[in-house]
């Protein structure tokens, strides 16, 4: 038996940014966005096409969205009376914009719910995401991911009504993304794929989806990277982040996520290569104990993965991103649980820190 849900609308294709407006049906918004140059020539075309609208702007989202981000958007929308939100930028932005809209309508602050588990409710206010990376699938999974940067914490929300109402998935935004952060949204997003595949969670409808993604990403991420105007790869990656984000969205993400959050806030590395350190010793350790992970890995071994992220200038050893033997104990106390318990093949304390000692 399974079950799969997905509310989102999904609008995919270059020129779709021109389609923002056919889905506003709303006169007071609050667009939510982080600083950056071309995402300000992207905002300029959305206020054109939607006229006589009232926008709010929130444009002070930091990567890794904190819980004060949030809080401030949610001050925002009450100030400008907003009645929907635009998210335009990378993962952290949707996050945010996320919690911004379902905060907008139901009481408490972001610290209730990322860190003391309060209970969601009700709806937020409509949310329509706009990706311009290709990584984080945000656009159609029911997470945030939110910080608490002087604790060093990071948590997701799992919520049905964190899923946006419409995502435009427009792959031309994501031409002008630097190498890294294509390497590394790439990295994240085949991360998605491969943790979707070896899920409790998985069904049929997200295996389809995760194995077509791991296909696209293993022809793609290093041409994205090589060919940052080609827009035909750039077109491959968005769908590649779209369908692994479609997969998670009902398979959940696994030990790479979970053991990802402590090397970001205790040692700064971006999500994708936080989850990319440890994928390839997850997967060894799946496929020793699953069939299913098994046929996969003859596909798509842990060496091609090491190979893959090596190509695009990811980081793949612990030492490479400041973490030494001592530092073990910082992460195993950071890994969180809820992600880990996901995974097809019950993984314990131990066998993460053997795993976290291989790749010293
Ligand atoms: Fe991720």
């Amino acid at each position: 038996m399974w079950e799969f849900q997905l509310p989102t609308k999904i609008i995919f294709g270059r020129g779709s940014i021109d389609r923002v407006w056919e889905n506003v049906d709303k006169k007071k918004v609050l667009l939510v966005t982080g600083k950056s140059g071309f995402r300000e020539q992207t905002a300029r075309k959305i206020r054109k096409q939607l006229g006589s609208a009232e926008i709010a702007v929130y444009d002070k989202v930091e990567p890794n969205p904190t819980y004060q981000n949030v809080d401030e958007g949610v001050e925002l929308v009450s100030d400008a009376r907003s009645q929907m939100i635009i998210a335009l930028g990378g993962g952290s932005v949707i996050d945010a914009a996320k919690l911004i809209a379902l905060l907008a309508v139901n009481e408490g602050d972001a610290y209730d719910y990322a860190f003391r588990g309060k209970k969601i409710e009700r709806k937020g206010l409509p949310l329509l995401a706009i990706p311009t990376t290709a990584g984080t699938g945000s656009e159609v999974t029911p997470f945030a991911v939110i910080s608490d940067k002087e604790k060093k914490l990071k948590a997701p929300v799992r919520n049905r009504y964190l899923f946006p109402k419409v995502a435009v998935v427009d792959p031309q935004l994501t031409a002008s993304m630097p190498k890294e952060l294509t390497a590394n949204t790439g990295a994240d997003a085949l991360a998605h794929a491969l943790e979707a595949l070896w899920s409790k969670k998985a069904g049929p409808i997200t295996d389809y989806l995760a194995l077509r993604a791991v296909k696209i990403i293993f022809e793609n991420l290093k041409k994205a990277c090589d060919e940052p105007q080609n827009i035909e790869v750039r077109e491959e990656m968005s769908l590649a982040s779209l369908l692994g984000g479609m997969a998670i969205s009902n398979a959940w993400t696994g030990p790479a996520h979970a053991i990802s959050y402590p090397f970001t806030t205790h040692f700064g590395v971006a999500h994708g290569n936080a989850c990319s350190l440890t994928l390839p010793e997850v997967m060894e350790f799946n496929a020793l104990k699953s069939e299913k992970i098994n046929r996969i890995t003859q596909l798509y071994g842990p060496e091609k993965l090491r190979e893959l992220f090596k190509g695009v200038g990811l980081k793949t050893k612990l030492s490479e991103v400041g973490v030494k033997k001592e530092d073990i104990p910082v992460i195993l106390e950071g890994v969180v649980a809820s992600t880990l318990e996901t995974n097809m093949v019950k993984m314990e304390k131990g066998d993460i820190e053997a795993l976290l000692n291989k790749i010293l």
